[in-house]
């Protein structure tokens, strides 16, 4: 709600985490999907099986697209995004100007040798970067609901904006925090 208006476009990969496309919709904005595909000859039972075709995700950058949604480590999949995969995703939001909100609620639910790369440590990425963390993932408390996001100012003052107003309105529920 801080970052879309009515009639922005939001690239989602499919599956995703069911509230996402809510969210997209809530906010006025039309969801666009992607697919993660199983490679070719792979099964699909290894979590990084599951690719993005990039010519694909490349076909549904536009003038109208404001944001994508990344989650990584992924929701249902499990898939640990390379740093080589966040890359491309880096570069076409850098091309067409695109906020990436990146949802890495369980970046320390990582095992063996797979990394956890923040989206927002990429070259350039920080500016155009939402990060989404939840301490229920964290603490295991899933009952919590207690989040927090973290970015540049220019992005974090729309998300203050909407937590002050809705705070006003009486919704205790959204709290927000005075950096
Ligand atoms: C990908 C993803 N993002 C965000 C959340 C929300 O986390 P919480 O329930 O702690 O608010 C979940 C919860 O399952 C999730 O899977």
């Amino acid at each position: 709600m801080a970052t879309v208006d009515t009639g922005d476009e939001v690239i989602i990969m499919e599956p995703f985490f069911e509230c996402f496309e809510h969210n997209v919709r809530t906010a006025g904005g039309i969801p666009r999907f992607v697919p993660l595909k199983p490679k070719e000859n792979a099964d699909g039972t290894q979590t990084n099986d599951w690719v993005l075709d990039y010519d694909h995700l490349e076909s549904l950058f536009n003038t109208k697209t404001k944001a994508i949604i990344v989650n990584t480590p992924h929701n249902p999949l499990g898939k640990v995004f390379t740093y080589e995969e966040l890359s491309q995703i880096a570069r076409l939001c850098k091309k067409w100007n695109v906020v990436c909100i990146s949802d890495e609620v369980y970046q320390f639910l990582v095992y063996g040798s797979k990394k956890h790369v923040s989206m927002a440590s990429l070259p350039d990425m920080w500016e155009r970067t939402i990060t989404v963390c939840t301490a229920g993932k964290i603490f295991a408390a899933t009952g919590w609901k207690l989040g927090w996001a973290y970015g540049p100012s220019h992005l974090i003052a729309n998300l203050q904006l909407i937590h002050f107003s809705s705070v006003r309105a009486g919704n205790t529920f959204l709290q927000a925090v005075d950096p």
